[in-house]
């Protein structure tokens, strides 16, 4: 019998476009012959929907604005150990149930841990992190902090709460000061460079920390890296076995910040931003300039297959996500960035550069999903007790 397969996309989150274009590859590269595929569209209200005008890409700038036009709205529960999918309107549709569920999403309310509490709850294996390592992957503050616990190396940080910005300023610039400028302030939750300024001078810190607290209610602020060459590496694997991909260099237009960066005062940044998150998103991979295997002397290439793996590992990593890294160019030396915890189109092409399949990969993700669902099961997770009968009545 075929397993089915839900493939959960989109949802309330500023990656949600980037997100139908990752979901639509993996649709597609799921093995028919093993799998049924149910492509389940979450909106941007969080509200999911099921259709076959999911399964093509081409139709889906037609009912983005409106998902109830072209698109079944459904509910998902659990009814004992099966997991049902049923329309809200009308009892015409036959329900359908998952067995396995298959998260592409990208960004906050969804890959932050949000869709896997969801999934959790309804007792289903998945195949992307669970809860924490999708939290720890999306917070870059709290991210940063575990990699300094964990003795990772990446670039001079700190972190700025909007809660008392104004009260303790002093404190926050001298410690500016103390990494130097030029700086990169970062909102704590946004991806796709989304918020993201450079600070160049003393001048300029306040402004454009409290332009970047827009976003946020947590900003990281970093050194800047001058001469940046950015390398990117996939890990697969689960708590128990996990294994790297080829290197990735890349080059964009989301790097480019003179390009990218809004002028001041305009109403402003945020359209801006979201305007160049859209286009990123239109144009799919093709916006991104990328070098497989990337060219890196093999000292370096080590010492980045090894962080990743231990940043898979402190993270509490599950799946496939992808690692990205910063390179000084001026010293040679290697920072670790940050993590996707599910990574544009899955990282495939990396994968396939290791002789790994898109097909195959994706048999991989849900032969470990189910894996993991089996140990957790193992585990005792209640026990009988007593302890009500105390307060029944007697
Ligand atoms: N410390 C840094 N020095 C130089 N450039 C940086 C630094 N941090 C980030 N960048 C640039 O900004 C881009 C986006 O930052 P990143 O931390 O990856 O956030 P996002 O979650 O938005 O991808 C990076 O890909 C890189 O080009
Ligand atoms: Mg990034």
């Amino acid at each position: 019998m075929k397993i089915s397969v839900g493939v959960f996309f989109g949802g309330k989150s500023t990656e949600h476009e980037i997100s139908c274009i990752s979901a639509n590859q993996v649709i597609h590269a799921l093995n028919a012959e093993k799998y049924d595929v149910l492509p389940i569209y979450i909106s941007k209200e969080n509200e999911f929907f099921i259709g076959d005008e999911l399964f093509d890409l081409a139709n889906y700038s037609s009912f983005l604005k409106d998902p109830a036009s072209r698109l079944e709205k459904v509910a998902i529960y659990k009814d004992g150990n099966t997991v049902r999918i049923k329309p809200v309107k009308g009892m015409f549709r036959k329900e359908q149930k998952i067995d396995v569920a298959f998260p592409v999403v990208h960004g906050t309310n969804v890959e932050d841990g949000s869709l896997a509490g969801f999934l959790q709850m309804l007792d289903i294996p998945y195949t992307s992190c669970d809860v924490l390592g999708g939290a720890l992957g999306q917070d870059k503050a709290a991210m940063k902090d575990i990699f300094r616990a964990q003795g990772i190396p990446m670039v001079d940080y700190f972190v700025i709460y909007s809660s008392d910005f104004e009260e303790n300023f002093d404190t926050y610039f001298a410690k500016a000061k103390k990494i130097g400028f030029p700086l990169i302030a970062k909102p704590a939750n946004l991806g796709s460079s989304i918020g993201i300024e450079v600070i160049k001078t003393q001048k300029e810190f306040k402004e454009k920390v409290a332009e970047c607290l827009r976003y946020d209610f947590k900003v990281v602020v970093e050194h800047m890296i001058k001469g940046l060459k950015e390398v990117n590496i996939s890990v697969i694997g689960s708590d128990d076995e996990a294994k790297y991909s080829a290197i990735e260099e890349v080059t964009n237009g989301f790097l480019d910040f003179d390009k990218k960066y809004q002028p001041k005062g305009s109403k402003g940044a945020k359209t801006g931003a979201a305007k160049s998150a859209a286009k990123g998103a239109s144009k799919g991979m093709a916006s991104t300039i990328r070098k497989v295997p990337a060219d890196l002397k093999k000292k370096q290439k080590e010492e980045i297959e090894k962080i990743a793996l231990k940043v898979f590992r402190v993270l509490n990593s599950f799946g496939c996500v992808r690692i990205d890294f910063m390179i000084d160019k001026e010293t040679d030396k290697v920072y670790c960035n940050e993590i996707n915890t599910i990574p544009g189109s899955l990282a495939f092409y990396l994968w396939k550069e290791e002789g790994v399949s898109f097909d195959a990969e994706c048999d991989e993700l849900i032969q470990n999903a189910l894996n993991r669902y089996a140990r957790r099961s193992r585990k005792t997770y209640s026990f009988d007790t007593n302890i009500l009968d105390n307060y029944a009545k007697k």
